[in-house]
């Protein structure tokens, strides 16, 4: 149980050395002083990830040979699987490596709903396109009904009564996310699945951990469910991958594959060893930062205890965000600023922010961050990314906020700075600067 609820800050000396393991956490490519703010769109890099893509990627040779080279490429990828399991804390089943989070939750989807009975199929608004648009297409094909549970406008996320409540036994698909890449707001998995599978005992679920996994813990153990993907490009990690998890059961229903692969098997053509060399750089650093608080030759261990001060460092950073501090005012306080979907616990939240200014429209907000050398980005109405969960909430738009644990209270404290002075160059003349 994590007992810190306004979070737990690194240490001086040990933010400077994940500063030092990441790629321009502090200036951008030109060497130009840069705060990067969107991790939520896609993280800042562990220089291990990228020289391991380099790596993996400049050898040629396939890893579907008998030579020396491939039989390496094979033991990356053994390990890069083993690893996935590793931040899952998943047994069995079958990893798959796709080139997007959401060209594998297509394919579990597809796979789901094509075999399993059932005569309806239930998910949440705030579903990404990634998995909403894959069930509501699916549910089209297949003639199932499509449930949609409703976001609560307090908690910025799905109440468990209102997404459970769409279950019965015609059910035949359950598609939840983790946490709003919107909100921030974390989903109770754990109540969901239990109570869902308490109303249909083999109920398929499948889980969108895309924007969750880089923040916080996830336990398969705890919450069993069929499929679950993540992107390492928004885990420290590089692009064009996409990862999934899929239980025995899941993984052997009839899915696009080569005839004579077995029946688990999901890759489509020849994966990229890569990918799995950067999931093992990612799990490396975890555990290398779980290693600075515990003792333990328990891979799986040193990951939970990393994770763990990730998230704490989070949690300190947001209420930093939201509350200031002896110099600095927080956005809860900062004039002509106001912060969307707030919620008091932040143990319920990911790293993640949406703020607007009274006076300043969130596109034109996010390029005067931009001239002051930070980047966020606006999440508007216009986006099919968040239209219908803007809509749910009621609200016409935001600028998203989302730092990661390399950065420092410093960061978050000039990030805090250029906001007041971004919100009193648009102060109404007879408002005059903001006190
Ligand atoms: C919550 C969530 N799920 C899924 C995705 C899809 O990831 P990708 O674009 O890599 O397919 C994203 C990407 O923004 C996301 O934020």
């Amino acid at each position: 149980m994590n007992t810190h609820h306004q979070g737990l800050l690194f240490s001086d000396a040990l933010m400077s050395e994940i500063k030092n393991r990441f790629h321009y956490v502090d200036h951008d490519i030109e060497g130009r002083e840069r705060l990067f703010f969107d991790n939520a769109g896609g993280s800042f890099r562990l220089k291990a990830a990228t020289e391991a893509f380099v790596r993996i990627d400049s050898l040629p040779d396939c890893p579907e040979r008998i030579h020396a080279l491939s039989l390496f490429l094979q033991k990356v990828q053994a390990e890069g699987t083993d690893d996935v399991r590793t931040i899952l804390n998943a047994r069995g089943g079958s990893v798959y490596a796709s080139l997007t989070a959401s060209g594998a939750m297509f394919d579990m989807v597809r796979a789901v709903t094509e075999n399993v009975p059932g005569t309806n199929m239930v998910t949440s608004i705030l579903e990404h396109p990634s998995s909403f648009d894959a069930m509501s297409l699916y549910a089209q094909r297949t003639g199932k009904e499509l449930r949609v549970a409703k976001s609560n406008p307090v908690t910025g996320g799905i109440d468990v009564d209102e997404i459970v409540g769409q279950v019965d036994q015609n059910t035949c698909l359950l598609s939840v996310m983790y946490a709003s890449n919107i909100s921030g707001a974390k989903m109770d998995i754990e109540a969901i699945v239990k109570r869902a599978r308490a109303i249909k005992p083999d109920l398929y679920i499948l889980v969108d951990a895309v924007q969750h996994a880089p923040h916080g813990l996830i336990d398969l153990q705890k919450t069993p469910v069929d499929g679950i993907n993540i992107a390492p490009y928004k885990f420290f990690g590089c692009r064009g991958s996409g990862l999934a998890w899929l239980s025995d059961r899941a993984a052997t229903l009839p899915h696009h594959k080569l005839a004579g692969k077995k029946a688990d098997f999901w890759d489509l053509g020849s994966s990229a060893p890569w990918q799995f060399a950067v999931v093992t750089e990612i799990v490396n650093y975890v555990c290398w930062l779980g290693s600075q608080f515990v003792r333990s030759t328990n891979r799986r261990e040193l990951f939970v205890c990393g994770i763990d001060r990730i998230e704490r460092h989070e949690r300190a950073l947001l209420a930093r965000l939201l509350n200031g501090g002896e110099s600095v005012a927080g956005l809860r306080t900062l004039p002509q600023v106001k912060v969307f979907l707030d919620y008091e616990d932040l143990s319920k939240r990911d790293l993640i922010l949406a703020i607007g200014f009274d006076h300043l429209g969130h596109t034109d907000a996010v390029r005067e961050y931009e001239s002051r050398g930070v980047i966020v980005y606006e999440r508007v109405a216009s986006s099919l990314y968040s239209k219908r969960m803007l809509d749910s909430f009621s609200l016409e738009g935001a600028i998203r906020v989302s730092p990661l644990h390399c950065n420092s209270v410093a960061d978050v404290d000039h990030f805090l700075q250029i906001t007041r002075e971004i919100s009193e160059a648009f102060a109404p003349a007879a408002f005059g600067p903001a006190a």
